[in-house]
């Protein structure tokens, strides 16, 4: 069964763009990848979107299908009735290089102002030792596959280009309570995490965990983890909140 769907695409760069409208056609099992991928064959030759893997692996496909952020090789035209317009359009976060191709090297930024491991300078590797319930626990942040959709999400900086200086992101703050509870990691990354990562900026929304398309449970199981081991509560109201209010 095939029918056809109607398309508006984002077409420009940074200096600009437009929604474009096509019609294109769809076939059964089809997912949204497929059909930015015909639209190049058929229609625009020279539309530009991020991809690898078309299993949801790489992390590159990322962008926004009717305004909510997704991976375009994921998400199954069958979610959509035949009838409706489909809207895809670049991430909102980021800035636009061109069409559907994002400039996300905020990301990698953010990545390489986190000191990493460090373990007891008198432990040669090799000696690492650590109960298997530490291993898992770090198993699950350890699924990402860095497509910053939850960096996408957040509202601290979705619409807020001025928080990006001091905001490391979801994916990021996930990735100091991850080295935080690392039984072998030494550093104390609590006080970073407050005052250079702006932890303190995160107020539990949970918008990051709902579009992880690895079901990483990022607020619950590492964010409000991290603000539990934050020791300046001056700065968190929320846990100033949670300790002296609700707590008897
Ligand atoms: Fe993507 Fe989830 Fe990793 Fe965020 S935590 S970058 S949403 S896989
Ligand atoms: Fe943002 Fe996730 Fe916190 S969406 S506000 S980092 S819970
Ligand atoms: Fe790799 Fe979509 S193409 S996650």
């Amino acid at each position: 069964m095939s029918y056809k769907a109607n398309f508006r695409v984002w077409r420009g760069d940074a200096a600009g763009g437009e929604l474009r409208d096509f019609t294109v056609e769809v076939n059964d099992g089809e997912v949204v990848l497929d059909i930015i991928h015909r639209l190049q064959a058929t229609q625009a030759s020279d539309l530009a979107v991020r991809w690898n893997c078309k299993a949801g692996k790489c992390g590159s496909c990322s962008a926004e299908v009717n305004g909510r952020p997704r991976l375009l090789c994921m998400t199954r035209m069958s979610v959509f009735d035949e009838d409706e317009v489909i809207t895809v359009t670049p991430l909102r976060t980021f800035p636009v290089i061109r069409d559907l191709v994002t400039d996300v090297s905020f990301n990698y930024t953010k990545a390489r102002e986190i000191p990493s491991f460090t373990p007891p300078p008198e432990l040669a590797p090799g000696e690492y030792r650590m109960q298997q319930v530490d291993v898992e626990r770090s198993q699950e942040f350890r699924k990402c596959i860095e497509c910053f959709l939850c960096q996408n999400t957040c509202h601290v900086v979705r619409d807020h280009e001025e928080n990006k200086e001091h905001f490391a992101g979801p994916r990021y703050l996930m990735r100091i309570a991850e080295l935080e509870m690392h039984p072998l990691d030494v550093a104390d990354r609590r006080e970073a995490a407050q005052s250079e990562h702006g932890l303190g900026y995160c107020n539990i929304t949970k918008c990051c965990s709902e579009v992880c398309p690895e079901n990483i449970h990022i607020t619950d199981n590492a964010l409000i983890p991290m603000k539990e081991r934050v020791a300046d509560k001056r700065y968190d109201p929320l846990v100033w909140l949670g300790t002296n209010l609700f707590r008897r």
